[in-house]
């Protein structure tokens, strides 16, 4: 098993595939053009799953596919496929844009992956062409309908910002509710990728808006969930997650590898070490402690919620969030 050293059990790790991304949301990524990391520093998927391998035997029991736009990775079912077959048990999860869901869905679920979360953060096109810099909307929504319908689990995950999408809080909800798909709003995390001018909404100003139109409970968190959560008179549950929160990291039992090899213990903070020289050279056991290493230095909490003023400097389409 995997335990950190304030006690905290890591068996969640999540696997970015590519840092490439087919949108350029304004909370991720600069507007600016800017250089990818070259294709040939990227590991292949033998290579990742050498190391994911190591992590399931080490105790990793949910597997998370991020990207940037993880589907931007050609046969990324097959990918799945290899996990699925190493650990079927293992809980399979990916973060996905959904612009190409539609058409890969089937695929991606018969290989065995179960669930995925989706970003909707508005349900009008000319907001998601703002935030997403190009006319998204009917794909992602055909994307997720498609999901659905070969049975995934969809949740969905919405960034409120001030002036931007603040007012679509309870038109994403009913969607979401109408689908039988969790929501979650994610208080914008500040990084320095992003656009300056970006104002998120934090918790309280969210639960001011949603109280003037439901009636809910407060549930707490869930396990090592990141979401605060809410149920609703009529059962349906919607999360907030909080990340400026004191709270928020104490439960946290993730670490993450990115497409070039290397594993980050907190997605505040720049820290990470390399396994690509090692599972390059199938040098399986230094992959293993440099995994330990990793775990080991996991920080306590995160500094959004700082009194220093400072922004993360990891960019969000390193790590899939
Ligand atoms: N703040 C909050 N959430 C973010 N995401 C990406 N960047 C940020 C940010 N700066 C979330 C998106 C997406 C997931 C990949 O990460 O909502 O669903
Ligand atoms: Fe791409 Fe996701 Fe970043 Fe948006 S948030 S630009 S979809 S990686």
């Amino acid at each position: 098993m995997l335990i950190d050293s304030y006690n905290r059990v890591v068996d969640y790790l999540r696997v970015s595939v590519t840092e490439r991304c087919n949108f350029r949301c304004s909370y991720c990524m600069p507007e600016k053009p800017f250089s990818w990391v070259p294709k040939e520093n990227l590991l292949s998927f033998e290579e990742l799953f050498e190391f994911i391998k190591i992590a399931i035997d080490e105790g990793v029991k949910k597997i998370r596919i991020t990207g940037g736009e993880p589907l931007l990775r050609e046969d990324l079912d097959k990918f799945i496929k290899m996990i699925y077959d190493y650990s079927p048990s293992i809980d399979l999860a990916m973060t996905t844009n959904a612009y190409l869901l539609k058409g890969t869905a089937q695929r991606l679920k018969d290989a065995g992956l179960k669930r995925i979360n989706v970003s909707i953060d508005t349900l009008k096109s000319d907001v998601a062409q703002q935030i997403a810099g190009k006319d998204v909307l009917k794909n992602v929504l055909d994307g997720v309908e498609e999901a659905l319908r070969v049975g995934l689990k969809v949740k969905v995950n919405m960034v409120p910002m001030d002036g931007i999408n603040s007012q679509e809080i309870v038109d994403v909800l009913e969607y979401s509710k109408e689908r039988g798909m969790s929501v979650r709003f994610i208080e914008y995390m500040e990084n320095q990728h992003a656009s300056k001018e970006i104002k998120g909404l934090k918790s309280n100003e969210l639960l001011e808006i949603l109280s003037k139109h439901y009636s809910f409970s407060d549930d707490g968190f869930d396990g090592a969930s990141p979401s605060h959560y809410y149920t609703m008179d009529d059962g349906y549950r919607f999360g907030i997650i909080e990340p400026y929160e004191d709270d928020f990291c104490t439960k946290c039992n993730r670490i993450r590898l990115t497409a070039e090899g290397y594993l980050i213990p907190c997605l505040y903070f720049d820290e990470a070490m390399s396994i690509a020289d090692f599972v390059k050279r199938g040098e399986i056991k230094n992959a293993a402690l440099v995994l330990k290493e990793v775990v080991k230095n996991k920080p306590e909490k995160n500094r959004w919620g700082g009194d220093d003023g400072e922004s993360s400097k990891r960019a969000f389409y390193e790590t899939g969030g």
